[in-house]
């Protein structure tokens, strides 16, 4: 298990090699969902997984944005530990948790829910000086339709913007803030606000730690301006980026079943989820992987 960062960064140019080699996996199966995001892992228990498979799956997430597996069957001390594998564990800075458990978000809704986790697009707490690695949703109970989450590739969005475009944005810096996305919106499961949420400047473009490969990070549940431009035109620019962020070229869509895992590297993926299954439940719990501050 990684103790520390200083292990992470060791770790890190192993991996952008094995990503750049894209030799065939030797102990997990992967089959990528579409061409540009997203692929589903067989052929390992996230309970129990071995070191060249935890490899073999952060290479798949560096690699696909997002991983998905099914049928796991992980106590909550066995998807923390999961989680820790890939660095030390973040707290979220308000949403609840599990009793005795402050790194086991709950994430769930039901017939008595004012509103749904995530329901538009974002990176998780993109407003934190150093943004999580990567989160992974364990969903214990979902409805037998409904309740997809999407996905989309940062790296695509980055891409396919004009060079123009990209020479425009390459070293500005925008204001991610969590005042307006988490003040008063844990209330029904009993949670008090905190005197302030936290607030943080990235830049527009940044590159993964990983792969060395740039992707679009400002997101429209955190971002909330361009600094250094008026605010009209700050207002105006991530009006595009948000919509160009949201092309269905760059998604995929996963449908979830009970015990099945998706983990997303917040650093090249956004996500939405979907909140389309009133009244019925949908359950789980999400452990969430410190990340590093965004370069
Ligand atoms: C989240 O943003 O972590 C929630 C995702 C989901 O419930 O699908």
């Amino acid at each position: 298990m990684l103790a520390n960062s200083l292990e992470l960064r060791k770790k890190g140019p192993r991996i952008r090699h094995l990503v750049e080699a894209a030799e065939p996996y030797r102990t997990i199966t992967v089959e990528p969902l579409t061409p540009v995001i997203g692929a589903e892992i067989s052929g390992v228990d996230l309970a129990a997984p071995t070191p060249l498979q935890l490899e073999e799956i952060e290479r798949a997430l560096v690699t696909h944005c997002v991983v998905f597996f099914r049928d796991q069957h992980m106590t909550p001390a066995q998807h923390l530990n999961f989680g820790r594998h890939f660095g030390p564990l973040h707290l979220h800075p308000a949403a609840p948790h599990e009793p005795g458990m402050p790194e086991l978000m709950i994430i769930t809704a039901d017939k008595d829910s004012p509103r749904a986790n995530g329901e538009g697009w974002h990176s998780d707490v993109s407003c934190d000086d150093e943004p999580p690695l990567g989160s992974i949703l364990y969903i214990k109970e979902c409805p037998a339709q409904g309740g997809d989450t999407l996905f989309a590739n940062m790296f695509a969005a980055y891409e396919a913007l004009s060079d123009r475009m990209k020479t425009y944005l390459d070293g500005l810096v925008a204001v991610h803030d969590g005042e307006l996305n988490y003040r008063g919106t844990y209330a029904n499961f009993g949670v008090q606000d905190k005197p302030a949420y936290p607030r943080a400047a990235h830049p527009v473009i940044r590159t993964h730690p990983v792969s060395g490969k740039k992707a679009l990070f400002v997101n429209r549940g955190f971002t909330r301006g361009i600094q250094g431009i008026p605010v009209d035109e700050s207002d105006a620019i991530l009006a595009y980026l948000f919509e160009h962020a949201a092309n269905p070229l760059f998604q995929c869509r996963f449908r979830w079943q009970p015990n099945s895992v998706a983990f997303w590297d917040n650093r090249s993926a956004q996500h939405r989820a979907m909140w389309d299954y009133w009244p019925q439940r949908r359950y789980g719990n999400r452990v969430t992987v410190k990340g590093d501050r965004p370069r």
